[in-house]
């Protein structure tokens, strides 16, 4: 780390900002929003394309279309650049299962699976445009399908397969998928998860699905529907070789993936091919300076936009190396992660704080029976990273010797917005600090009014300017895309996020603005979990608030009232958990709950947040000068001591009867 001597500004920063001396960093962020449209055609430029866009950027507010005309495919950026060349005996991925065996894939063998799977969809009469739904394990039939959609000019869906059969449900028929793929089952931690089972419960609630593809991963016996479901080994067996490409054009939807806003129904993200790509493509070679020798392991599922962006689109578009594990962190034993470091040679290591503060809690000696000095640059997503985990990870994972990228960004803008650069210069790091905007990133930190912040003051982080990666809607819902991102501050992107931008213009992200949560990374909305809770018999009202924890970042807090005639009781709290695993999945397990006579209302019925959240982490209710809510100053203390009364009774009501 190194401090600042002299002062410049850039055009972005809020007058008054000191700056690093940084030369190259500062000149192509300022060109990149000074002449958007020329920066980003010269990047666009380094990829692929059989023909070139009309237009770099056709902007009508909210909606951006970007190399307008262009044709191009995602299959073909990310294989046949590279098997035209000498990296088709390049290692392309790096496979581990959880039980210890392993898959080398080489770009030549990337390109043969993908060209068959292609093949297969094809005569499943999937085409161009039609969208297929992926609910499989970190098995590298995932890639592999996704690039053979993508081939085709077809849609990919990925659900992450820790969800439930419910949530499958409600993405495929939002999506009215014809076509799914999952697997006879996973593995995790030692064991199975009935994938295929969850996927036919799953589908008792989908007309629109006709065919249900199956990967043989775990052999065990599954339950199969004559004439829907086909496994792809018999189908691969008579697969064409080779499929040609689909050209589609720049705006063709590459993948539909669904994230968690403010209501309970889960948002359709559309990405597009030709914005996505150029965005990623470029934003990693700044972030990570990936070279052919790189090994490169980002840790994230598949089945979450890191694992679209960082896993798959991004690096195989630069023909890198990645590694692709199946399991459990920390299976069979804690030092399973860094084992598979030393055992592949992972140069680039891009994980998730969470995962940090639970290797943190079970101590360095792990990490010191393993080499990990193959390791050169150390990257963080998905959450704000504490300083004491930035240092540990920076220490004893990185051994002092690796920079950390920590890197914002978000389902919504499809790749990496602010971050340092070490491709582009060596930005001086401050641990707790994603640094700067990326090249062609407009970011700023306003007031509830849209007005930008002086340095050192939080307020919200918006985006000023479209950028390449930007989601081209919400699936069918252009009215919630409107809603969700361009009506708090018109013209400006609204992230959702807190921030603060220091004197030296870095940003620190300082966690949800909204009723979205982060529960160890993953991204779920309160109202969807609230609405899964009152689906139980037993519940009339429920509401969720959230507190600090140590490993996950947040904790889920559960506030119930219950229908009448029922009565708090362990076995109760019991079931509405297991309600809520099958109806979510197990990210959406409560920390606590609690059981209450009634929930803080305003006298138009809107649940009072703060107080939750004042009772879920023991906090007084604070300033209530600034009240968001219709409610009375009076009205939500009110509220609070019934509620802090009342949780607190009925958590020694609990204790009691436990006892
Ligand atoms: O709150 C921010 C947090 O994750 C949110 C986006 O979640 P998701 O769409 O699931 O994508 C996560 C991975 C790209 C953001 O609104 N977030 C993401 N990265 C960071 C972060 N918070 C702080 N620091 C980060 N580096």
């Amino acid at each position: 780390m190194t401090n600042s001597t002299e002062a410049e500004t850039v055009s972005s920063l809020p007058t008054g900002t000191r700056m690093w001396p940084l030369k190259r960093y500062i000149e192509m962020h300022r060109h990149s929003l000074d002449d958007p449209k020329g920066f980003w055609a010269e990047e666009a430029r380094k990829l692929d394309w059989y023909k070139t866009w009309d237009k770099v950027l056709d902007w009508k507010p909210p909606y951006a279309k970007w190399f307008v005309g262009g044709k191009l495919n995602a299959s073909f950026q990310c294989i046949d650049r590279h098997v035209r060349t000498w990296r088709k005996s390049k290692v392309a991925i790096y496979w581990e299962g959880e039980t210890g065996e392993t898959r080398v894939c080489s770009y030549s063998t990337l390109f043969r699976a993908v060209n068959r799977i292609a093949s297969v969809l094809k005569k499943l009469g999937v085409g161009k445009g039609d969208k297929v739904v992926l609910y499989l394990p970190m098995i590298l039939e995932l890639p592999y399908l996704m690039l053979a959609c993508a081939r085709i000019g077809a849609v990919h869906t990925v659900i992450f397969s820790g969800f439930s059969a419910q949530a499958i449900a409600d993405r495929v028929n939002d999506i009215q998928a014809k076509v799914i793929v999952t697997a006879d089952g996973g593995y995790r931690r030692g064991k199975i998860i009935a994938l295929k089972e969850i996927t036919d419960e799953a589908l008792k609630r989908c007309p629109s699905v006709e065919k249900v593809v199956v990967v043989k991963r775990t052999g065990e016996a599954i339950p199969w529907t004559e004439g829907r479901d086909v496994w792809l080994s018999s189908m691969l067996e008579d697969a064409e070789s080779f499929v040609t490409p689909e050209p589609v054009e720049s705006n063709h939807p590459l993948y539909i993936l669904y994230t968690s806003g403010t209501t309970g129904k889960p948002k359709g993200v559309v990405h597009s091919t030709g914005g996505y790509l150029v965005f990623n493509h470029s934003t990693y070679q700044w972030v990570f300076n990936i070279r052919d020798e790189s090994v490169f392991w980002c840790t994230a599922d598949v089945g979450w936009v890191t694992g679209h962006s960082s896993i798959v689109y991004a690096p195989l578009s630069h023909g890198a190396a990645i590694v692709l594990y199946e399991g459990a962190p920390d299976y069979p034993t804690v030092d399973r992660w860094w084992d598979i470091i030393e055992k592949y040679g992972v140069t680039i290591f891009y994980t998730s704080p969470t995962a940090i503060r639970m290797f943190m809690r079970a101590g360095k000696e792990w990490l010191e029976k393993h080499d990990l000095s193959s390791l050169e640059l150390l990257g963080s997503v998905g959450e704000p990273i504490n300083p004491e985990a930035w240092q540990w990870f920076y220490k004893h994972i990185g051994q002092d010797r690796c920079p950390i990228v920590d890197t914002w960004w978000q389902t919504e803008t499809g790749g990496i917005m602010i971050a340092p650069a070490p491709g582009i210069e060596a930005i001086p790091l401050k641990p707790g600090s994603a640094t700067l905007p990326l090249p062609g990133v407009d970011a700023a930190v306003v007031d509830a009014s849209g007005k930008e912040l002086p340095p050192n003051q939080t307020g919200l982080l918006i985006i000023r300017k479209p950028w390449p990666g930007m989601l081209l809607d919400i699936y069918e819902s252009p009215q919630r895309y409107q809603e969700s991102y361009w009506s708090h501050f018109p013209g400006l992107y609204y992230s959702g996020d807190f921030a603060m931008r220091d004197e030296d213009g870095y940003f620190w992200l300082l966690g949800r603005a909204d009723e979205v949560l982060k529960i160890a990374g993953h991204r779920i909305g309160t109202a969807e979990i609230e609405d899964a809770v009152i689906a139980h018999p037993s519940v009339a009202e429920a509401a969720v608030a959230s507190k600090p924890d140590e490993i996950k970042g947040e904790a889920l807090v559960l506030f119930i009232t219950l229908i009448e005639g029922e009565s708090p009781s362990s076995t109760l709290k019991k079931e509405i958990i297991q309600h809520l695993r099958h109806a979510i999945g197990p990210i959406a397990t409560p920390d606590e709950i609690y059981f209450v006579e009634s929930l803080p209302k305003t006298r138009s019925g809107k649940i009072i947040r703060r107080v939750l959240k004042a009772v879920a982490t023991g906090q007084s209710l604070g300033d209530l000068t600034t009240l968001e809510d219709t409610a009375s100053v009076e009205e939500v203390k009110r509220a609070y001591e019934r509620l802090k009364n009342a949780s607190g009774k009925a958590k020694k009501l609990l204790e009691a009867k436990r006892a």
